[in-house]
């Protein structure tokens, strides 16, 4: 895929992950909408669009669909990419938080995906990155709301990776290690090593801007 010729949505894009990739897809000269609650600091370009909206309200999130493919014929790119962190003792977890941690991680990667594969088909390209995590693969000790839901979202990257890509759409899922964005911070945690995010938003760039006829279905990295 040509960044050039490519309109985006990606969640999360006020921080972090999110919001370096969508500097990186407005430099290469992609049209970008941007969803998360907050605007997005220090991106002016007229390629780029913010669209407030909290994920986890499933009409807000149909809304801010509506006027994206209200606007453009198709979406070529979509990086699921907003989540957050819930740790503790399965125990003390509070089943309300549980809930809305599945909203975020793995209800509403469904949703925006939903809403973006019907004019992927139809065009037969497309490309949807979904930003999982290590904790997709493996279980940690006061890990369980978190390694659940991103389970999960690996489950239906691998399951809609197969279902569409006879309708030449791309589905990649990321695994990454501690990267260093604001997630740990909010999940009051410290990590021993961190990436650095710029690099691994580099990696997700080269997935996506490889040829549209090959499919690099997957990326693992922890730091060393
Ligand atoms: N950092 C790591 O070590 C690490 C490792 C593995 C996987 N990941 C995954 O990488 C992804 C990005 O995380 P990050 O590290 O870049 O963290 P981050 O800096 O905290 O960014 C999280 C993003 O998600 C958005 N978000 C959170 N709740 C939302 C809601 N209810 N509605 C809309 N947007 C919401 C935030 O925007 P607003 O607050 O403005 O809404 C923000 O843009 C997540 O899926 C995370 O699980 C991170």
């Amino acid at each position: 895929m040509k960044l050039n010729d490519c309109t985006a949505v990606v969640t999360g894009a006020s921080s972090g992950i999110g919001l370096e990739l969508t500097r990186r897809l407005l430099e290469g000269g992609a049209t970008v909408y941007g969803l998360s609650r907050r605007k997005p600091a220090g991106i002016e370009s007229p390629s780029f669009t913010f669209l407030e909206v909290d994920l986890t309200h499933r009409e807000e999130l149909d809304r801010v669909f509506d006027t994206v493919l209200d606007r453009e014929e198709t979406v070529d790119l979509l990086v699921n990419n907003a989540g957050a962190g819930l740790f503790g003792p399965v125990e003390e977890i509070v089943p309300e938080e549980w809930e809305q941690l599945i909203a975020l991680n793995l209800t509403a990667p469904f949703l925006c995906t939903r809403r973006v594969v019907p004019g992927m088909q139809a065009a037969r390209r497309g490309t949807i990155v979904n930003i999982s995590s290590i904790a997709g693969l493996r279980g940690f000790k006061n890990g369980s709301a978190y390694c659940a839901s991103k389970f999960g979202l690996d489950g239906f990257s691998e399951a809609i990776k197969e279902e569409l890509r006879e309708s030449g759409i791309r589905v990649m899922t990321v695994n990454p290690g501690s990267t260093d964005t604001a997630f740990f911070r909010n999940a009051n945690l410290e990590p021993r090593k961190l990436m650095d995010t710029g690099a691994l938003v580099g990696i997700i760039i080269d997935m996506i801007t490889l040829p549209d006829d090959i499919l690099p279905d997957r990326f693992v990295a922890r730091p060393l």
